[in-house]
């Protein structure tokens, strides 16, 4: 049996986990956005960096990539993912759309950050996120490296996500890398 994963984030452009096919793919009635504060990989506590989690909208979708792993060592995987997305992020079950045609969906796990996490943040005014995104650094790097990364692998599928690439634009403006 195989066991998807749907990541959005950090999971787009540095999945460090095996798996046996990527896919393109989309999730329904979420948009993503950078409302979910880091403080072990793009912050440290006490000054957050700023990653994205997902919001339930509407009529929204959010573009990301599905991993598909293989069921034997699945457990040691999504423990793995446990430990790397334990800022917050809860395992969530969602429909998975496959994006190549007549693939239709599947069901998998996909991370996502609830406002009642202690390291919520939640919105505000995008160069206030772009200024913060700039003087955070963490563990795993500089806040402007998942952000710019994130906007350039969502650029290289082809898809549109206004507010990451907003966000990009600001932090090269302002004079990021
Ligand atoms: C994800 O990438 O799917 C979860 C959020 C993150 O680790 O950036």
């Amino acid at each position: 049996m195989s066991v998807w994963i749907f990541g959005y984030g950090s999971l787009v452009w540095r999945p460090d986990f095996p798996h046996v096919e990527r896919r393109a793919a989309w999730i329904d009635g979420w948009s993503r956005r950078f409302w979910q504060g880091s403080t072990d990989h793009r912050g440290v506590p006490g000054d957050p960096g700023r990653v994205v989690t997902l919001v339930r909208e509407e009529g929204a979708r959010c573009w990301g990539s599905a991993y598909r792993i293989e069921s034997g060592n699945g457990e040691a995987i999504l423990d793995r993912l446990a430990h790397r997305e334990k800022g917050g992020y809860d395992r969530i079950t969602l429909d998975i759309h496959l994006a190549a045609p007549g693939e239709g969906a599947v069901t998998g796990f996909v991370y996502f950050a609830n406002p009642d996490n202690p390291n919520w943040l939640g919105p505000a005014p995008l160069p206030d996120i772009a200024r913060q995104v700039r003087r955070s650094h963490g563990p795993s790097g500089a806040n402007t490296e998942y952000v710019l990364q994130l906007a350039a692998a969502l650029r290289d599928m082809g898809v549109e996500d206004a507010h990451v690439f907003a966000l990009a634009d600001l932090v090269k403006e302002d004079g990021a890398p």
